[in-house]
């Protein structure tokens, strides 16, 4: 692969995940990717700041409801090939999803399609896996489309929910965990080994997937 795989990083929060992308992939050893832009939900988020302290771009998003115009254009302007929501809280509006299929990606901190969908955020993940008295959470990577959290899964990681967790300890545990799936996710697109088929399906070019990878992780890491 020859040439770098530019990515726009959206967040409204602190902005971890992107801390992640940036540590891992926007380096000068890596030749594949580098973080083209860092476009905010709002103004003043850590995630800004944090793409300010590495010189990359940034954008707010303004406080209105255009339909994705000003998304859509300013990812054009951007020149980036794969737009990652890392702690985006808005619906990607469906001109977004429609101009941009198969090039916008999600993590959320639970395993889709369990504890997903509308309202399904932060803390209120954690606390509705706690509660349910599931064994088994973790992090998932998805393709985004119309509806949310609801687009192909890509990768998964399992955390298991120990007896003792509230939803803050799952989240640190989970956290951690996303903090290591996602540049690994970013980094197979941009090595092109998958893909959203036409059929809405991730195609895998190779055997890089198999969840072998990614194994269960109960040891709590702090960031
Ligand atoms: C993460 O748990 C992410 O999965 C969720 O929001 C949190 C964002 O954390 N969508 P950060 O802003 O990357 O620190």
């Amino acid at each position: 692969m020859s040439e770098s795989l530019g990515v726009a990083v959206l967040a409204s929060g602190s902005g971890t995940n992107l801390q992640a992308i940036i540590d891992r992939l926007h380096v000068p050893a890596n030749v594949h990717v580098h973080v083209e832009a860092v476009i905010g939900s709002r103004p003043g988020i850590g995630a800004l700041e944090r793409a300010e302290r590495h010189a990359i771009p940034t954008h707010t998003h303004p406080p209105v409801d255009d339909g994705g115009d000003w998304l859509r254009e300013t990812l054009e302007v951007s020149g980036a090939g794969l737009v990652v929501l890392a702690g985006w809280l808005k619906l990607i509006p469906a001109s977004v999803v429609r101009s941009l299929r198969g090039r916008i990606i999600n993590i959320h901190p639970a395993l889709l399609p369990s504890f997903g969908g509308p309202g399904m955020y932060g803390r209120r993940v954690h606390e509705a896996v706690v509660e349910s008295g599931a064994r088994v959470s973790g992090a998932t990577v998805h393709f985004v489309d119309e509806i949310y959290d609801h687009g192909a899964i890509i990768a998964q990681w399992p955390v298991p929910v120990l007896a003792v967790d509230d939803a803050e300890a799952l989240a640190s545990r989970v956290l951690a965990v996303e903090h290591r799936l996602l540049p690994a996710v970013v980094e197979a697109y941009a090595e092109g080994r998958f893909e959203l088929s036409a059929a809405g399906r991730v195609a895998w070019a190779g055997s890089w997937y198999s969840g072998d990878e990614f194994k269960m992780v109960s040891s709590k890491t702090t960031d």
